[in-house]
């Protein structure tokens, strides 16, 4: 290397740990203290979005003890700290998959097909809260709420609808789905194999992540025991019968945004993974059958570095646990695979259009960290569903970070960095920490009944706004950089007012025409499944083809399995 003076370093000396450790104490008890005293450092300490402590330089030092074979390994082989794929992105690039659903099933339609001739690569459903508990749009209990959070799906009709003219062979489809996630999924193969589609075939994802509905986005309905049947019903019966699909997206997303911190986001899903993995293998299932079909979904957020070390964290953790605690042999296994979508939490109804920002420097972490499939939000998410246009700058986001940032032209450009490497070691052992206490408190199961995670979030959300008020946290547009003559509106999106009238004559029309012998003998038959144990997929299957409706059934797995209310945690 040349310098100034035209010699060279001697690169040996550099490289020699004794001259570093005192040039590095040089600095620290000299170099340092003389900038400082001349200019203090802004704050007394820097920290990571979630609180782990952050020094002013990374050297070898911090890194000279990891064993590069055994933490990080090469891209495509384990444990998989650089990446699942030997290329990554260089042969394929992440799923560009915009969550995206509100109103009718005709209206969903329509936006998918948008999105996909804006170049989308993957559906994503969103489903309305009546249907995300489910109840049908003409329940009591649905009013109000028909068509705002996600779209109406009452029936396998509105699941036709709804896929009208997508390519299920070639275009793989998230579901976002928990409590009726079997029922949905019912549906979803029902209305494929009408449209001619064999079920093995069909590719796509169904998140059916019960444990962290217990934990964070309390989308329940039934009792823990009966929803963990029913999830290892479809690992059990996706194995069998549906070799693309992908049975579980195990959640991290959501904890995050109730407010934990990225260690307890990676602790509790993980822990969550490894009770299905549990569940699975208790039933008598074999951990190669099942596994490579697990996959995992995470929040990308502000912190760039600690975002970008949680991912690659999450790669080491999950291979070492499959391979050496749960006996996987198969490589399959040990890839943990996983969507990322930038935190809902970080957006701002202030100055709307900075979220732009903030999506693009969260997608861009996730990227870096190896990401699969990607959902990036749009700037007016913190005000309304996403208008066409905000929906379509936020997947032109992820477009310009693939086509324009270069960062897609080597695998995990980052790996290797001081910094990055001691932040992933950081990650892990605390993250580790948490799941050693969960497995201790006898699983997780155990520790959402006494309510541990939840009030671990609880507490760390409550930090966090702390942080806000106290101004030690600082938001553009919120607590800093505020605007007051602040004028402009992002368009809001119109949904069809008459969406709901058309919803409940559809499910009139279904009520009348169907077999009502054929329909009532597929809810009889429904009902003793769930009461002998069998798997219930086929019976759900049956209950979608007989036009039972998603209230109908889920009334009667309500009925044997009962439903389930959250002790309040002290
Ligand atoms: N080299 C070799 N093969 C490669 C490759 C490479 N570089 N890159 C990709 N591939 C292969 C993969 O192996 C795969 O083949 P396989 O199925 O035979 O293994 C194929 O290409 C497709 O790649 P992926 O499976 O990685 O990509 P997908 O997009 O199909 O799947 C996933 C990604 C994470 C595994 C999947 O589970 C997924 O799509 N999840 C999405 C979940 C989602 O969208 N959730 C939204 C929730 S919204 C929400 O909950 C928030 C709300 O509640 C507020």
């Amino acid at each position: 290397m040349k310098v100034e003076d035209g010699s060279t370093y001697p690169v040996d000396d550099l490289q020699h740990q004794a001259d570093l450790e005192e040039a590095y104490k040089h600095w620290l008890e000299k170099t340092l203290p003389e900038s400082i005293r001349r200019i203090p450092e802004r704050k007394e300490h820097f920290t990571s979005l979630s609180g782990i402590p952050i020094k002013t330089i990374y050297t070898p030092l911090d890194t000279k003890d990891i064993p590069y074979n055994q933490a990080l390994g090469l891209p495509g082989e384990f444990p998989y700290t650089r990446g699942i794929h030997p290329t990554m992105y260089r042969s394929k690039l992440w799923t560009m998959r915009m969550f995206a659903g509100y109103g009718t099933a005709e209206e969903t339609n329509r936006r998918f097909h948008y999105l996909l001739r804006n170049g989308q690569t993957g559906l994503s459903i969103a489903f309305d809260l009546p249907t995300l508990y489910g109840y049908d749009t003409d329940h009591p209990l649905a009013e109000g709420e028909f068509g705002k959070c996600g779209v109406a799906v009452s029936s396998r009709r509105d699941m036709e609808i709804l896929l009208q003219g997508l390519p299920l062979d070639k275009v793989s489809v998230s579901m976002t789905i928990n409590g009726p996630a079997a029922i949905i999924w019912a549906m979803f193969i029902a209305a494929a194999e009408r449209f001619g589609y064999h079920r093995s075939q069909l590719r796509g994802t169904l998140q059916n992540d019960i444990l962290k509905e217990y934990i964070a986005q309390k989308e329940f309905i039934f009792p823990p025991e009966p929803s963990m049947r029913l999830v290892t019903d479809t690992i059990e019966f996706g194995m069998k019968e549906m070799p693309q699909w992908n049975t579980i997206s195990i959640s991290g997303y959501h904890i995050r945004e109730a407010g934990s911190t990225a260690i307890q986001e990676l602790a509790f899903t993980l822990s969550d993974g490894f009770t299905y993995v549990e569940h699975a293998l208790a039933r008598g299932l074999k951990i190669d059958d099942f596994a490579p079909r697990l996959s995992f979904f995470f929040n990308s957020h502000n912190d760039l570095f600690e975002e970008i070390a949680k991912f690659r964290s999450a790669r080491r953790i999950w291979a070492y646990e499959l391979r050496d605690r749960y006996g996987a042999k198969d490589p399959r296994s040990w890839r943990l695979r996983f969507h990322a979508q930038t935190a809902g939490c970080s957006l701002t109804a202030q100055q709307p259009e900075n979220n732009i920002v903030r999506t693009t420097l969260q997608a861009l972490a996730a990227v870096l960290g190896g990401a699969q499939s990607i959902h990036t939000n749009s700037l007016d998410e913190a005000l309304t569903l996403p208008s066409e246009l905000a929906a379509k700058i936020a997947l032109r986001t992820q477009q310009i970070i693939a086509e324009e940032s270069g960062v897609t032209n080597t695998v995990d450009p980052l790996g290797g960095s001081y910094f990055l490497e001691t932040l992933t070691n950081e990650i892990e052992s605390s993250a580790r920490e948490y799941i050693q206490k969960i497995r201790d408190m006898g699983g997780m199961i155990e520790a959402i009944k006494v309510g541990f995670p939840q009030r671990e979030i609880a507490e760390s959300a409550y930090r966090y706004n702390q942080e806000l008020e106290s101004g030690e946290r600082r938001i553009v547009g919120v607590n800093a950089y505020q605007d007051d003559d602040y004028s402009w509106q992002p368009p809001i999106l119109e949904i069809d007012p008459r969406g709901e009238q058309l919803q409940r004559e559809r499910l009139k029309e279904i009520r009348s025409s169907r077999d009502k012998k054929a329909w009532q003998e597929s809810l009889d038959r429904l009902r003793k499944a769930a009461k002998t144990g069998e798997n219930l997929m086929p019976p759900l299957i049956d209950a979608a083809n007989a036009d039972a409706t998603l209230g109908e059934i889920t009334d009667v797995l309500r009925d044997v399995f009962g439903t389930y209310s959250e002790q309040v945690i002290i």
